[in-house]
């Protein structure tokens, strides 16, 4: 079955040539700006334990694999990287699997995550690492990307002549980020990112991949939201990035984002709902805007504020980090570390 549903797939994404990677990132749910104006919120009331909550979210497990072993992210910093954002990623990733930091954490975050079990019972492992890093500084594909062109710039770093990335398709994810510059199909529009794996046909391996765009100069309102805001939405403002750079911070939640469906649905056939594996309804897809108790519609719901006046929600080595909540099956809400019932 899994094979076969591989196989299809490919072959489906082969043949229609534009491949639509089905596991996307958009920015918020298209619903109303204002909570109180929605009779649909007003039904749960003021004391709703609602975060998503709905009967009819069909989520199912479709007995492919997920990933159960020490997880390493390799990263591939395409175009132009400063160390500090660097640093902000990779602590953020870090912190996935160090428990030493403070509630409410980055790795409380992770332990919805760790519900999700493959046919065996095993669970997603605990474990995150870095991997192997490497940098492209000089946009060897061009400062615009198609998704299929994704694929080619995984192939460069796992064939290079020199250091190459290691080949691990069962716990391994690769990690594409680019800088501000450049362009990925669809960026702003439909995506802020999306999870997929490699074909063999272009990469030679199966590996389960995901990209992340730096939206700072392409559309901050859309993709670094709730740090920045779409100029159309009148009365929502922005509110203050807790490490002072948007664009990044923007793609930290979609990296927690694309990380939790990816280790969950590596090759799209595991944790999705939807009768459609074309286009799954992934554990974050769910949770989508989503970030502490009460959020739903447009409401962020309740997040935290430091003394400095950012806004964040979980803690993380050496820094505060605001990333979206992801879908809990076995509660069937969305679940974080800074919910206030906890
Ligand atoms: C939301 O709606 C309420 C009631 O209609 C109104 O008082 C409030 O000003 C609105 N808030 C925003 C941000 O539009
Ligand atoms: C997985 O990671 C844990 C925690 O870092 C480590 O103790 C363990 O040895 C690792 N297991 C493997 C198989 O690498
Ligand atoms: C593993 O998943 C099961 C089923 O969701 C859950 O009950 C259990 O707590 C999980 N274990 C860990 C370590 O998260």
């Amino acid at each position: 079955m899994f094979s076969l549903i591989h196989f299809l797939l490919s072959l489906f994404l082969i043949l229609h040539l534009t491949p639509q990677p089905v596991t996307c990132w958009r920015p918020w749910p298209t619903t109303q700006t204002n909570l109180t104006d929605t009779p649909t919120d007003l039904q749960f009331g003021p004391s709703k334990k609602f975060e998503g909550s709905s009967d009819f979210v069909d989520l199912k497990y479709h007995m492919g694999p997920v990933m159960t072993t020490n997880i390493t992210v390799h990263i591939i910093w395409y175009g132009t990287w400063h160390s500090s954002q660097k640093r902000i990623i990779r602590e953020f990733i870090n912190s996935i699997s160090d428990d030493s930091v403070p509630p409410p954490s980055v790795s409380g975050w992770w332990k919805t995550v760790q519900l999700y079990t493959d046919q065996t019972g095993s669970n997603i492992s605990r474990t995150v690492k870095i991997g192997s890093e490497k940098n492209d500084r000089f946009y060897s594909h061009g400062k615009s990307l198609t998704r299929l062109s994704v694929q080619s710039v995984i192939k460069s770093f796992i064939t290079a002549k020199t250091k190459p990335l290691p080949i691990t398709p069962k716990n391994g994810i690769y990690l594409l980020l680019t800088s501000p510059e450049v362009y990925v199909q669809d960026f702003c529009q439909q995506v802020c990112g999306f999870h997929y794996f490699t074909f063999p046909s272009i990469v030679g391996y199966t590996l389960p991949y995901a990209w992340v765009g730096n939206s700072a100069k392409l559309c901050p309102g859309v993709c670094g939201y709730p740090f920045a805001v779409p100029t159309y939405i009148p009365g929502l403002k922005p509110v203050k990035a807790p490490n002072g750079d948007i664009g990044v911070e923007g793609m930290i939640s979609v990296i927690a984002h694309e990380i939790a469906e990816l280790v969950t649905n590596p090759l799209v056939n595991a944790w999705y709902a939807g009768k459609d594996p074309i286009a799954p309804v992934e554990i974050a897809d769910l949770c989508e805007g989503i970030y502490g108790t009460g959020g739903g519609g447009s409401y962020t719901g309740q997040m935290l504020e430091g003394r400095d006046g950012a806004t964040f929600n979980v803690n993380g080595i050496r820094r505060r980090f605001l990333i979206q909540w992801v879908w809990n099956h076995v509660v069937n809400y969305c679940t974080g570390p800074n919910a206030l019932d906890q």
